[in-house]
Order: structure tokens, then C-alpha cells, then sequence
């Protein structure tokens, strides 16, 4: 009798110590459950601290700048504003925190040439793009807006290229462009593609804007390295590069070659070489 009891209570006491456990392991997987969708939900609510990030880890690699200020000034730009309705002064408070520093005789432009220009002053240190700029460098290749009655930075759903006039990515690389081409002064190099039939666009940022920006009190002669690849049609005699030269500031010269992309790539695999012998 007492025996079969005892039994039967420790049955019980062992009952009651597998639903313990049972509520207990279930317990532990709610409260993980919880803090993972927690961090996962932060994470993709904040993909403007993505940006942010990515825009002062960039920064950083400029020294003798601040980096936090720059990102505020910036955004001042386009937070809170209908992304189609960013026109390019709004960038000028941001220009004039990173100004561009004029290299004489080194600054390169390009247009329809991306890929190759970059190659090229990545590995020889002879010239300088936009995109090697501070600004440019921090901002290439990157998607922005801002949304009205929003302090945040969007990095989707933003206004492509040619939505709208005045969205916050389109208006920034004229406002640089125009900056950058203020910079310009001395012996100033452009390469243009030889591979399309009209390698001056007017349309192009090169043409509307910083053509018409190089100043003759400052920039002596524009050189355009018409970059060829075989069976090329387009050489310096083409159409456009007469209406570039009407473009220009009286008293700056005008010369252009033709360049094959083999003698360019070839230069930029021999930094060792001097820069003035790549065309
Ligand atoms: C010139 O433009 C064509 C067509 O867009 C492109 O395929 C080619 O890579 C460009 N050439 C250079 C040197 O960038
Ligand atoms: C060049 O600079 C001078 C003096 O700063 C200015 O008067 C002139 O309008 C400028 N020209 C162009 C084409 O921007
Ligand atoms: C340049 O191109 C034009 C038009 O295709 C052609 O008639 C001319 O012979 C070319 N000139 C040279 C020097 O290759």
C-alpha cells in the first residue's frame, strides 16, 4: 500500500517535471524567435544607416575633412523634399563645404568612355575624374531621395535618371559637374568615344554642362583623346567635335587625336612609364 503510493507520487512529481521542461525549452525558442525578428525587422528598417555608412566610410578616406559635417550638409539637399523637386542650387552649401580643388594641367572628362577612363587614371596617377573627387567618389554609383514630411534617406523607390528634371542623383552630378569644370585650368583632357557616330552629345553632361563651364582666363586647351577600337567610322573629323569647338571659350585651343583603346589599356598596365608618352 504505502509502496504503490509513493510510486504514484513519484510519477506525478515526474509528470509535472517534464511539462516544466517542455514550457521551459518553449519559452527559451519564443524569447529567441522574438529577438531575432526584432534585429532582423531593425535591419531592414534602417537601410539609410546603410548609406549613411557607406557615405562616411567613403569620406574617410579623404584626410583633413569632416566627415559627419559633410553628411549633414548634404542631406539638407533632398531630406524632407518631394524627390522631384530638388533643383541643383540646393547642392551649392555642399560644394562649398568640399570644394574642388583646381589640378592643373591634370583634370580628366569623359563621356560614353566610363569604364576605360577609370581603368586607366585607377592605375596611373597622371590624371583626375570627378569620381576620384571627395563628392564623387562618395556618391558614384549611388541612389538617393528624400520623401516629404520624412527626416530619412531613401535608398528605393527614388526617381530614376529621367523621371524628373530636379530628382536629388540627376541634380547632383550637374551641380558637381559644373563645379568640377569651374576647377579646370591649364591643359585639360577629355576622352570621347570613337565607337558611336556623334562622340560629342550635347545632350551629354560633358556637353551641356561642363564644355561650356572651362573658362579661358584659367584653362589654356582642351585635348580630346578620341578613344578607337578596330573598324572604328569616327575620327576627329566627325561633325559633333565641330560643334564642340563652337561650344568653347574664345582663346581656348582646341587639338584632337585618335587613340586605339589597345594603346590606352597598355599605358595603364606600365605605370612606370611617363604619363605624357600614353598618346
Ligand atoms: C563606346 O560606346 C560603346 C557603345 O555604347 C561601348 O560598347 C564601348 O565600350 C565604348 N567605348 C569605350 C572606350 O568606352
Ligand atoms: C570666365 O571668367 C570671367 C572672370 O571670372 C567671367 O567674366 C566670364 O564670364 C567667364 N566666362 C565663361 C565662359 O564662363
Ligand atoms: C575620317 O572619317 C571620314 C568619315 O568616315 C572619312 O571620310 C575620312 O577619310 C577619315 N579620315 C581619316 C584621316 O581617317
Amino acid at each position: 500500500m504505502e509502496g504503490e503510493c509513493r510510486r504514484g507520487k513519484e510519477k506525478k512529481r515526474r509528470r509535472r517535471c517534464i511539462i516544466f521542461c517542455v514550457v521551459a525549452v518553449l519559452l527559451v525558442f519564443i524569447i529567441l524567435a522574438v529577438v531575432l525578428g526584432l534585429t532582423l525587422r531593425g535591419k531592414t528598417l534602417h537601410t539609410s544607416d546603410t548609406f549613411q555608412g557607406t557615405f562616411i566610410a567613403r569620406c574617410e578616406k579623404f584626410s583633413g575633412y569632416d566627415c559627419q559635417k559633410i553628411w549633414g550638409v548634404f542631406q539638407q539637399a533632398y531630406v524632407g523634399r518631394d524627390p522631384c523637386n530638388v533643383p541643383v542650387e540646393e547642392y551649392n552649401p555642399l560644394i562649398d563645404a568640399a570644394p574642388f580643388k583646381p589640378a592643373c594641367n591634370r583634370m580628366m572628362f569623359w563621356s560614353k568612355t566610363k569604364d576605360v577612363v577609370h581603368d586607366f587614371t585607377e592605375k596611373r596617377d597622371c590624371f583626375g575624374t570627378l569620381e576620384e573627387t571627395l563628392l564623387g567618389s562618395v556618391l558614384d554609383g549611388l541612389t538617393w531621395c528624400g520623401k516629404e514630411g520624412s527626416s530619412e534617406t531613401f535608398t528605393t523607390g527614388c526617381p530614376r535618371w529621367t523621371d524628373c528634371e530636379n530628382n536629388p542623383v540627376r541634380s547632383f552630378w550637374n551641380r558637381a559637374s559644373a563645379g568640377f569644370a569651374d576647377a579646370a585650368c591649364g591643359d585639360v583632357t577629355a576622352m570621347l568615344n570613337g565607337s558611336i557616330p556623334t562622340p560629342f552629345s550635347p545632350a551629354s553632361i560633358f556637353g551641356s554642362i561642363e564644355v561650356k563651364r572651362f573658362n579661358s582666363t584659367r584653362v589654356k586647351s582642351l585635348n580630346i583623346v578620341l578613344v578607337t577600337q578596330d573598324n572604328d567610322v569616327t575620327n576627329c573629323t566627325n561633325p559633333s567635335l565641330n560643334d564642340l569647338q563652337k561650344e568653347l571659350d574664345t582663346g581656348i585651343k582646341y587639338n584632337c587625336k585618335e587613340v586605339a583603346i589597345s594603346q590606352i589599356q597598355e599605358c595603364s598596365s606600365h605605370p612606370e612609364k611617363p604619363c605624357g608618352a600614353c598618346w
